[in-house]
């Protein structure tokens, strides 16, 4: 990647309140309706995908969404940038309740929520030049830069670190890694304030995934973009993100700045999640050994979620209380401002080793069980 960009001035804090909040979620739902029965297909059941859940994105902040494959991170990112309509709950932009609003009402704003997709592949259409593909936006919203639409082009691909002479090719002559900066490119288009990144580096190789981290990490720091980073793990947003929320089934279970997600986790399921994760702190010479979890076994339906706390069923310290009562999610003695976990029995904030290693999957702890004998 190239290192010596220039770059426009920094915008958003500049221009916007420091002390307003850029996004704010407020018990966001959707739940899919289950169709069943034959002739006549009715309604029989909801999918809750999301299921009340309440999010901050302060201005220019990069913000971890994290959590298993199917627990609601892709539906909640296009909740928020209105791809799909909320079943309940609010979304606020700048102030702004855009919840319902019409496609004239969010025209305004269309242009500073942006989002990039996890596949660079289908993302962008096979057909259209690279040049095409990034000024599209531009021609839609009829933003004539100035010097024209070609020169903000060939200025977005060295932002992103391709060469502007490719302006005429086509996506299949990138790789992978090179296609997701075209994505980044199109998504800067417009300037945008907000950047929705549902998983952007987990279709690529290992190797290309930091070098693409690194571009969208210089983006939000250099242009002062907000990000919300949907991740299906920890390693990724570590680098990324300032505040992390952890969601579970459709529920965020925990949320704090970087250092209360990491060094002293409450919640049993961010302590599973950050056993899976390699080389998470703790790693120099000296430290303890982290515990070790293994998260295996399937998340439960959300069609039909455990009663009280959904992480109940993979628990290791469930008791009757997590059955009956859902546990709020609030700031929870011995958590730093702004650190809230929804678990009765949370964990003592440390993830050093514990004397066994604590195994989620009962197949899994018999197989070890009887190998072990
Ligand atoms: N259009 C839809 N109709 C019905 N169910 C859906 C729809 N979209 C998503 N779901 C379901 O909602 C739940 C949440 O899906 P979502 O894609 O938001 O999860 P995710 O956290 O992004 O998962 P992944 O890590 O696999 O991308 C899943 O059970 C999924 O099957
Ligand atoms: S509320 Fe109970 S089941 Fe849920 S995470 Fe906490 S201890 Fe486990
Ligand atoms: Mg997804």
């Amino acid at each position: 990647m190239k290192e010596d960009l220039v770059l426009p001035a920094p915008r958003g804090a500049t221009t916007d309140s420091a002390a307003e909040p850029l996004l704010v979620v407020e018990g966001l739902t959707k739940h899919f309706p289950v169709k069943g029965g034959f002739p006549i297909r009715r309604t029989v059941g909801a999918v809750q995908a999301v299921d009340g859940i309440d999010l901050t994105v302060n201005v220019g902040e990069s913000f971890g969404l994290v959590g298993e494959s199917g627990c609601g991170k892709s539906t909640t990112g296009r909740l928020i940038t209105r791809l799909m309509e909320p079943t309940a709950g609010s979304i606020s932009y700048r102030g702004k309740d855009i919840t319902h609003a019409s496609r004239r009402e969010l025209a305004p704003i269309r242009s500073e929520i942006q989002m990039i997709f996890q596949d660079p592949y289908s993302s962008l259409n096979p057909r259209q030049t690279v040049g095409k593909i990034i000024s599209g936006p531009m021609e839609i919203n009829g933003i004539e830069p100035e010097g024209g639409r070609e020169k903000r082009v060939r200025e977005l691909l060295e932002i992103v670190g391709l060469n502007p002479e490719h302006y005429n090719r086509f996506p299949h002559e990138f790789s992978g890694g090179q296609r997701q900066r075209i994505g980044v490119a199109r998504a800067l288009a417009l300037e945008p304030k907000l950047i929705v990144a549902d998983e952007p580096v987990s279709a690529l190789d290992v190797s290309i995934q930091a070098q693409v981290v690194n571009l969208l990490q210089k983006v939000q720091q250099e242009l002062g973009i907000a990000f919300l980073f949907i991740a299906h793990d920890l390693a990724v947003v570590r680098h990324f993100s300032q505040r992390v929320a952890v969601m579970y089934l459709g529920k965020v279970i925990e949320v704090g700045d970087r250092e209360s997600i990491y060094v002293r986790p409450r919640h049993p399921y961010t302590h599973a999640l950050l056993s899976a994760v390699p080389e998470v702190n703790l790693a120099e010479e000296g430290a303890p050994d982290r515990e070790r979890i293994r998260l295996a076994g399937d998340v439960p339906s959300p069609i039909s979620p455990p009663s009280g706390c959904r992480f109940r069923t993979r628990c290791w310290k469930a008791q009757d209380k997590c059955a009956a009562e859902e546990p709020p999610l609030v700031q929870i003695s011995g958590n730093r401002e702004g650190h809230l976990t929804a678990c009765h029995f949370p964990e003592d904030p440390t993830i050093e080793g514990r004397d066994e290693d604590i195994v989620l999957d009962p197949a899994l702890a018999a197989l070890e069980e009887e190998l072990g004998d």
